[in-house]
């Protein structure tokens, strides 16, 4: 989704462009069709530049890297309100050309704002929301003059969740305003800025203030003023420091993020297991589920898969009652049927998912109390808004397709179902973990090279796992199909006779998960496709049944509940990637696809 940068420094750089696109670059993985940059000079000039395509397009063409500057605002657009073109790319500024600003997120009253402002004499110059924002303050401010004031009067006036950057080209600094999309202000030597994602302030400073829903901050290069939307009230913040690896915001040696993090996997597993184990957090948030009445785990996307995969290892491991929701259907279904003493878990790796907020917006107005998360990047929304957290610890996923992020997840719960059981036995299991993993990649890699080599030129490829390996399946599905663009579909295994058959031709490739608990449910799955002459691929533990009915098998180093389906992902997800790299696709950002999903 569309990323914001504003930035003020102390004096004109020559150099603004390039800080400013050093920025841009940190925030392309959320996904956009246009960019645009603005700079501000200490004569109050304005230089804007944008238009639909790449940021290097744009940079071609426009030569971004080039604009001078005190202050600087940057805008990556992935299209909602108005079609991606030159006059809805980002930065807009107002009917005089005084104010300039960018927004992330959508105002859902845009339509009905450009017929009242038009009327009263504004020209729009395109139909996208962030002009709305930028209009709408404009009407404020020519009344009184009042930036601060006019900002305020904006909030009650736009509707929707967004977030934006706004500056006055002929006074000082600059604001920022979060009203349901990120935002996070950084705090350098010489500069303040503020961006819709840490990643992109991290490497210009780790000293960072969290921000609220409600909140609006008017920062110049060396301080910054917190205040209440609805009263006005000045709030004070300490700035916190970022102790993360910001290495992960860097490809390194990888050709691409996806096969980076991939890789990372063993080490983001250690950590995390090493929390699991040594911590006291883990502990009292499992003493605390364990005494609710039952748990609904929400979340879109990987983050419903894990939490799919979670339940299946709170129920087993834990005897806890755990119903996995997909974020989206939460309210129409469940509503009506929760109790007080009920907890709920919001899973999401970038803790900003507009569905999965509409749940927690959901359960708070009606006070449900138990709130919990899931969630990889701290100071996030839900990060923010929930009572207890379970941290991801998989640092920064800069690559769109969730890969260490969902393995985290999932090793998450299966710390918290070993938590919730007496002698906590799933932890001996849990420790063996990222060797396992690292086994994985290093023995299997080779293997799936060729396989993807082989595959590449299907149009459909179907995945099926039984029990706790059907997530797994269905977040194998959804890998291919997000950076391969091959239609990938995923069944409960017992399900394929049930229609699913009738697709198989000779030599269609069917991919199944398999585990030595309950082979004999896979192998009458493989026959029904083997005797159409479909084309056999397992992903299994060792089982010499299994092997003697395969074309290819693809050993999973362990047995066992949790390791069967953690494994059986991680090869997957380097059948994905290499479908991706024969097919001459860039996995790391694929089409119409966005990182932060913040919009209904
Ligand atoms: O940030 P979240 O985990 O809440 O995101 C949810 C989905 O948008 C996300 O998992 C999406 O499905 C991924 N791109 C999958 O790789």
């Amino acid at each position: 989704m569309c990323g914001i940068f504003g930035i003020v420094y102390s004096e004109e750089k020559a150099d603004l462009g390039k800080h400013l696109y050093k920025a841009a670059e940190r925030l392309v993985y959320r996904g956009y069709d246009s960019a645009g940059f603005a700079g501000i000079s200490e004569n109050g000039a304005v230089d804007l530049r944008k238009d639909a395509g790449k940021l290097e397009e744009v940079d071609k063409h426009l030569n971004l890297r080039e604009i001078r500057g005190q202050r600087g605002i940057v805008q990556l657009r992935w299209a909602t309100f108005g079609i991606p073109s030159k006059e809805n790319a980002q930065p807009h500024i107002d009917c005089k050309g005084r104010l300039v600003s960018a927004h992330n997120g959508n105002v859902v009253n845009t339509a009905e704002l450009i017929r009242e402002l038009s009327s009263r004499g504004h020209t729009f110059r395109g139909d996208n929301d962030g002009e709305v924002v930028c209009h709408t303050v404009e009407d404020f401010f020519n009344r009184d003059n009042n930036l601060d004031e006019a900002i305020r009067k904006a909030y009650r006036v736009l509707k929707g969740d967004y977030a934006f950057v706004i500056a006055d080209s002929r006074g000082k600094g600059m604001f920022a305003v979060k009203k349901g999309s990120s935002l996070f202000m950084g705090i350098g030597e010489g500069f303040i800025c503020a961006s819709s994602d840490l990643p992109s302030i991290l490497q210009f400073t780790r000293r960072y203030v969290h921000l609220y829903d409600g909140e609006y901050v008017e920062f110049d290069h060396s301080k910054f003023t917190i205040k209440s939307l609805e009263t006005g009230e000045k709030i004070e913040r300490e700035p916190e420091v970022y102790s993360g690896d910001i290495s992960s915001a860097e490809k390194g040696e990888f050709p691409h993020f996806m096969i980076k993090e991939i890789m990372e996997q063993p080490s983001t597993a250690r950590t995390l297991i090493t929390y699991i184990k040594e911590s006291e957090e883990p502990r009292e948030f499992a003493r605390e589920i364990k005494k609710t009445r039952r748990t609904y785990v929400i979340g879109s996307g990987s983050s419903f898969h894990a939490s799919l995969m979670g339940t299946y290892f709170l129920g087993r491991i834990a005897g806890k009652l755990a119903i996995p929701v997909v974020a989206g259907e939460f309210i129409e279904r469940f509503q009506g049927l929760l109790e007080s003493k009920d907890s709920f878990i919001l899973v999401s790796q970038s803790g900003e998912t507009k569905d999965t907020i509409n749940v927690l917006d959901f359960l708070q107005s009606k006070g449900y109390e138990n709130l919990y998360s899931f969630v990889n990047v701290p100071g996030s929304t839900i990060h923010l808004r929930t009572k207890k957290r379970f941290p991801i610890m998989s640092d920064l996923e800069i690559s769109v397709a969730a890969t260490k992020t969902f393995l985290n997840q999932v090793i998450g719960f299966a710390g918290l179902a070993s938590l919730m059981t007496p002698g906590n036995p799933g932890l001996k299991t849990l420790e063996k973990l990222p060797e396992l993993i690292e086994t994985t990649l290093k023995e299997t890699e080779l293997q799936i090279r060729d396989l993807a080599s082989e595959l590449k030129d299907f149009n459909s490829l179907y995945i099926l796992g039984y029990g706790e390996n059907y997530p797994a399946a269905l977040e194998g599905a959804l890998k291919i199909k997000e950076v391969s663009y091959i239609h990938g579909e995923a069944y409960y295994s017992t399900e394929f006779k049930h229609g699913p058959l009738a697709l198989i031709e000779p030599d269609q490739p069917v991919i199944f998960i398999s585990s030595n608990s309950h082979p004999e449910k896979i192998i009458s799955a493989i026959n029904e496709v083997r005797v159409r002459r479909g084309k056999i691929i397992s992903v299994s533990n060792e089982n010499p049944s299994i092997r003697l009915n395969s074309d290819v098998f693809i050993p999973i180093a362990e047995d066992g509940f949790f390791t069967t389906p953690i494994l059986s992902v991680v090869i997957l997800q380097l059948l994905a990637y290499y479908l991706a790299v024969e097919r001459g696709l860039n996995p790391d950002t694929p089409r119409n696809l966005s990182k932060t999903i913040t919009v209904d």
